[in-house]
């Protein structure tokens, strides 16, 4: 019997994406197809007074150019535009709506042409003239008006008194630049013109259902008459949760012209959609002398936009991750002239934790404690906020596991005390805490006579994996060899998904086919016991097993009836179940994800210059479906991570409100020289709770404390405390 679940499984679909065969939203093409290229408004604030596209028409090969004054109809009431995970409070940007000016870059004009370069340029002909309007994108001058929109968790005793008297006291600022997702590809749409207004549109998008869902509504068309497809994702990570500007403007393009349009907006263009909000964090520990803490108190002031409270739980970590009888959290916004934020892996978590883990380190010091030894003597068998229990929680063994994997007993405590040749070496680490979520999903099988099955669900894979887990798990449930499964997602019409995000993919999904498969065995057992002589006559449905192709049973493994066989003397070629797995896990436990990181720094002592030379990651986060994808996620977040700690930074010049380093020249990410030794440790951590599989989810637990880690390090190689990240070389000056 073959086992597919927790084994290192290659991508069912590395080879379509290594040979191009795999076609990304801007890859599709037909006959006639139009190009779109899009004008983005150079104020951050104000209203169109004129917009002139007179010389822009007047290019060989341009059709058409859509502004707010000459665009078809679409909805106008401001809830048309909300979908599925946007922020519960505010109005969403409608595209080319109106005049009104919300952020710099916001898109005015599209411009529609028989070939993208006459597209581009005569986008470059349209010209605006404005009425400017006052304006701030700066969070430091407007962070005494931020505002508190939603309470996060309640507090528990009294934190600030206690805190006033604590033994010893930590108390700091932390500040995590503006970062944009920069992911290979570009946000991208084709919207296929099949007649008779239905439409097929190739969407970058995590969530399908929620795109289709979201354009009926904008342009007040019926379920059956727009399709949304995303088979293949060059990097999501929260970027693509929400449906972007590109997939309307697409859209009210192709509807215009009644031909199929493509829009691919330009690495610059990227810069307009949302982005990880740059957030001070303020931290107050309270310790007793023994190390254990009596009070927190996390507070964090995010960036929105002016029209959206986006905003995420950066604080209520601080309370859950350790044992403290005092905590409170306070989560305020500053509403800024820019397009609002967006998720951006581990949301909330990677600021929060960045700050609560650095706060931790300085706790440590101040403690004259080993920082691992602090975090052991903080340790929270129970979840504090709801006074329940973890469905399971390994975290002890992985910063054991972790210590051991880094060699962590031979650190020197001593900042500056570590060298190697003209290089400073610093030892770092922290903790990461994320969620185990779980979503309702759909998933149906078709299992075919000749032993091959289809599974299929509406979720979206990100470059995570998803197509892989799928078929294996299908291949498990249904006994079939992993090549004799074919895994269907990022399609509207296949059954229901929600966003491909939060981490819940894995666990959604996989239930979802666990009770679909039983269904599916359910069948094949009707018809073997119709055989005649069955050897199954007497077997109940779970006394059967699917293995080798075969109807097996459990007890006595040679009363067996292969699929092909049942199928075939019960007259079918064909089996197809539908089924729903909702998620009924209650309030009587905490699901959590856990990880433990060490990082090595080499900082060249003249010159400032920072290399993270290793990476240890311990992580818990209950089965792990696949050890080779899940590898590779927790290898990339970390990647992430030190761009986080050293690279990442979106500057915005606040004296024209516009995003300034717009491509990844000047925005910098890690790139292959920066990244050395990666290690990525799976700690055992069997869960019978949290689903029937056990399965929490990963992807997001491997950035957070990542970059907590790094900035650990570095004070530790270089006695320098830089709270604000990115940390850059300029910074370590002495
Ligand atoms: Mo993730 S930030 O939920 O794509």
């Amino acid at each position: 019997m073959t086992i597919y679940i927790g084994t290192p499984t290659s991508r069912v679909d590395g080879h379509a994406k290594v040979t191009g065969a795999a076609k990304y939203a801007g890859e599709f093409s037909t006959e006639g197809l139009v190009y779109g290229a899009v004008v983005e408004a150079t104020i951050p604030s104000g209203r169109i007074l004129r917009i002139d596209t007179a010389d822009a028409l007047r290019v060989d090969g341009v059709l058409d150019v859509l502004t707010h004054k000459n665009r078809p109809r679409m909805a106008s009431a401001k809830s048309a535009y909300k979908d599925d995970v946007g922020p519960e409070k505010g109005a969403p940007f409608r595209p080319l709506y109106d005049g009104k000016i919300l952020f710099s870059g916001q898109p005015i004009a599209l411009v529609l042409a028989e070939t993208w370069e006459a597209a581009r340029f005569a986008a470059s002909l349209v010209r605006v003239e404005y009425r400017k309007a006052a304006f701030n994108t700066d969070l430091f001058t407007a962070r005494d008006k931020a505002v508190v929109i939603k309470k996060p968790e309640k507090p528990r005793g009294n934190a600030e008194k206690t805190f006033a008297k604590a033994a010893v006291r930590h108390e700091a600022e932390y500040f995590i630049s503006t970062e944009h997702h920069n992911p290979m590809e570009l946000f991208a749409s084709t919207a296929i013109w099949e007649g008779g207004g239905k439409l097929t549109v190739y969407d970058k998008t995590q969530g399908v259902q929620n795109v289709q869902r979201y354009l009926c509504k904008v342009f007040n068309m019926k379920k059956d008459d727009i399709r949304v497809m995303s088979p293949f994702m060059g990097g999501g990570f929260g970027a693509g949760l929400r449906p972007q500007y590109q997939a309307v403007l697409a859209v009210l393009g192709a509807r215009t012209l009644k031909r199929s349009v493509r829009l691919v907006l330009t690495r610059q263009q990227m810069y307009t959609l949302g982005y990880r909000p740059a957030t001070i964090e303020r931290l107050a520990l309270g310790a007793t002398e023994k190390g254990t803490l009596d009070a927190v108190i996390h507070e964090a002031i995010a960036i929105t936009s002016q029209y959206e409270d986006f905003s995420r739980n950066d604080t209520a970590w601080s309370g859950q991750l350790y044992q403290s009888p005092n905590a409170h959290y306070v989560h305020r916004l500053a509403r800024l002239d820019l397009p609002t934020p967006s998720d951006m892996r581990a949301p909330g978590a990677t600021t929060g934790v960045y700050a609560l883990e650095c706060a931790m380190d300085e706790l440590a010091i101040a403690l004259k404690l080993d920082p691992v030894e602090l975090r052991l003597r903080c340790y929270s068998d129970r979840d504090q906020d709801g006074d329940v229990p973890f469905t399971s929680k390994a975290l002890r063994e992985c910063y054991r596991r972790g210590a051991e994997a880094f060699g962590w007993h031979k650190r020197n405590p001593e900042p500056r005390s570590m060298r190697d040749g003209s290089e400073l070496v610093g030892w770092g680490m922290a903790t990461g805490i994320w969620e185990a979520l779980q979503m309702e999903a759909a998933v149906r099988i078709v299992l075919t006579a000749n032993g091959h099955a289809e599974v299929a669900c509406a979720f979206s894979d990100i470059g995570t994996g998803t197509y892989t887990i799928m078929a294996q798990v299908a291949a498990e449930m249904l006994g079939l060899p992993l090549e004799a499964v074919t895994v269907r997602l990022g399609d509207s019409t296949l059954p229901h998904a929600p966003v491909e995000g939060g981490s819940w993919t894995a666990a959604s999904v996989s239930h979802a086919i666990v009770k679909t498969a039983a269904e599916v065995r359910k069948e094949l057992l009707r018809l073997a016991k119709k055989m005649p002589n069955s050897p199954l006559s007497a077997a109940k449905l779970d006394d059967v097993t699917l293995m080798d192709g075969k109807l097996t049973h459990k007890m006595e493994t040679n009363r067996a009836v292969s699929i092909t066989d049942a199928m075939r003397h019960g007259g079918l070629d064909r089996i197809e179940r539908e089924s729903t797995n909702t998620f009924d896990g209650d309030d009587s436990y905490a699901r959590n994800t856990h990880s433990a990181i060490f990082a090595e720094v080499k900082i060249d002592e003249e010159l400032g210059v920072i290399r993270v030379t290793r990476v240890v990651s311990a992580v818990a986060a209950g089965r792990i479906l696949n050890p080779k994808t899940g590898h590779s996620q927790v290898m990339g977040s970390v990647v992430w991570g030190i761009g986080m700690a050293l690279h990442e930074e979106t500057l915005v010049d606040h004296t024209f409100g516009r995003m300034m380093n717009v491509n990844i020249a000047e925005y910098h990410v890690p790139v292959n020289a920066d990244i050395h030794d990666i290690e990525v440790i799976f700690v055992d951590e069997p869960d019978t709770i949290v689903n029937p599989l056990g399965i929490k989810g990963l992807g997001e637990i491997g950035i957070v404390g990542v970059a907590a880690a790094i900035a650990n390090a570095v004070y530790h190689a270089t006695d320098k405390r830089v709270r604000d990240l990115p940390i850059t070389l300029d910074k370590l000056q002495r």
